[in-house]
């Protein structure tokens, strides 16, 4: 057993953190802090670049003084993101020429309509695996490059670089010496031709995007480059391991089976599936990304993502002012179920609906209320409503590659929700295993960052995953939890004849 540790830093779209683990895969320390969200025009999301550099520097030296290990004891450090969200900056300077431009944002939804429009779909998704959207990095970038002032033609000269989160933290830690990402991250900007493995000369000609702006892609695991004196303790210490926090999650659990699915119940719920050395396409909406590569070996991925998981027990909380904490929800929603059997349903359309509906115009809707329905009904829909999109979607996996999930393996806050942990085993008629600790994501980025300096051998090598919660369907609620999904969807399929802005 050796005395070191790999670090994770996991940087987010709420916030920042950097956790170290040991060989054993434990957590010994963490450092967390919010990131702040920039609103400054409808629909918009930003971040500023800066800050997240200067809180990552902070949190990766907090860190280390708050487990009390000497900075030469950490091996490596890992990498993991938010994916999609664009920065550009000056190649001479390092400064950002606009804040970033986050996944979630919409400033460049016409760009999207306007590919889309061109009818350049199906020949994008040959390519990409991904459907055309303002999400990706693409239309961001053509979107900076036409409205900051100037932007363009620097572009042209060669002066500016672009980079996803872990593109720029990675910049940033090495001084300038390395622009790179890894394939997962690459295969989620729409530029990346996932098939070739290589960024797609044809599509940057489409976009008028300048090749000189893009990193160069790595493996997921393997140095990447060394900490600048500057950023960690005046070590040289490797940045070893890079993916996107999705792809980074699945790694987390040791989802390396094809067929292997997790579900990362955040602020959405993002469900991934392993499918080898597959491209699998989709019909039904969901997107094929890339999941990692180990050892010049990528493995891809099928993945739905679902806009409102966690966001609607926020909405309980902060909006509706129902309930004092998440935690109380477990229990509300056991005790109105056992008042009433006939479920209400929420489908929270909050802000359209994802896969595999794809259907932006929507908005949410409550279904089946009565003289009798509780505020203990609403939270049990909210709570139900996570597990039935989750359903959807893996019901939309299932059709796509005709594979039958039955290893699940979720993560992320609302997966510590016993509700809805047993409610997803129920609905799926699947076992559904949990994790105890359900940072995921970071582990997943330290196990690259391990792998790729030996840390770890192989992926045999890595610890045993830790203790793993199972909830097993029940089954005598089988036949009232089928009747249930067809309620829901029913639900979804009324909700979708009321959309926002009908004439
Ligand atoms: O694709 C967006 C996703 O990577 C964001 O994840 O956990 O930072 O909200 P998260």
């Amino acid at each position: 057993m050796t005395d070191q540790y790999v670090m994770a830093l996991d940087q987010g779209t709420t916030s920042t953190r950097a956790m170290l683990f040991d060989e054993q895969g434990q957590v010994v320390a963490t450092a967390q802090k919010e990131l702040p969200q920039i609103f400054n025009h409808p629909g918009w999301v930003e971040h500023d670049a800066m800050t997240i550099w200067n809180d990552a520097r902070q949190l990766i030296a907090q860190v280390v003084l708050q487990a009390n290990i000497p900075p030469y004891k950490v091996a490596s450090i890992g990498l993991t993101n938010q994916r999609e969200t664009t920065i550009i900056w000056d190649r001479q300077t390092g400064e950002p020429i606009a804040p970033a431009v986050v996944w979630q944002s919409k400033q460049s939804d016409k760009i999207a309509e306007h590919l889309q429009e061109k009818g350049l779909t199906s020949y994008i998704y040959e390519r990409t695996g991904l459907w055309i959207d303002a999400y990706f990095s693409a239309t961001k970038i053509m979107w900076l490059l036409d409205n900051v002032p100037g932007a363009r033609e620097r572009a042209e000269n060669g002066e500016l670089l672009f980079g996803t989160v872990d593109t720029w933290l990675l910049y940033k830690l090495t001084n300038g010496q390395v622009h790179a990402t890894d394939y997962s991250n690459a295969s989620r900007t729409m530029l990346f031709n996932i098939h070739t493995k290589e960024w797609d000369k044809d599509l940057l000609a489409e976009f008028n995007i300048p090749a000189s702006l893009l990193p160069e892609v790595r493996d997921s695991a393997g140095i990447f480059g060394y900490t600048a004196e500057y950023a960690f303790f005046g070590l040289q210490v490797p940045i070893a391991g890079i993916a996107g926090d999705q792809q980074a999650a699945l790694i987390g659990h040791q989802a390396f089976n094809k067929g292997d699915v997790k579900n990362t119940y955040g602020t959405g719920s993002f469900i991934v599936m392993n499918t080898g050395q597959d491209i699998a396409r989709s019909t039904n909406g969901l997107l094929t990304t890339i999941a990692y590569s180990i050892d010049g070996q990528v493995t891809y991925a099928l993945e739905g993502s679902v806009f409102i998981a966690g966001a609607a027990i926020q909405w309980l909380k902060d909006g509706l002012q129902l309930i004092k904490s998440a935690k109380e929800t477990a229990q509300i929603a056991t005790i109105a179920r056992e008042q009433h059997i006939d479920p209400v349903y929420l489908v929270p359309a909050f802000t359209g609906l994802g896969a595999p509906y794809w259907d932006q115009n929507a908005r949410g809707a409550m279904f089946g209320l009565t003289r009798s329905t509780t505020k203990g009904d609403l939270v049990r829909a909210t709570l139900e409503s996570i597990a039935y999109q989750t359903r959807d979607v893996l019901e939309a996996m299932q059709d796509d590659t005709g594979i039958e999930v039955t290893n699940l393996v979720i993560d992320g806050g609302a997966a510590a929700n016993n509700y809805i942990h047993q409610f997803q085993a129920d609905l799926i008629n699947q076992p559904v295993k949990r994790p105890q600790q359900l940072e995921t994501t970071a582990l997943g980025a330290a196990y690259l960052a391990g792998l790729g300096v030996g840390f770890w051998s192989d992926l045999t090598k890595l610890p045993a995953s830790n203790n793993l919660e199972v909830k097993q369907p029940i089954t005598e609620h089988r036949n009232q939890v089928q009747k249930a999904y067809r309620g829901w969807q029913r639900a979804v399929k009324a909700t979708r004849l009321f959309p926002l802005n009908e004439e």
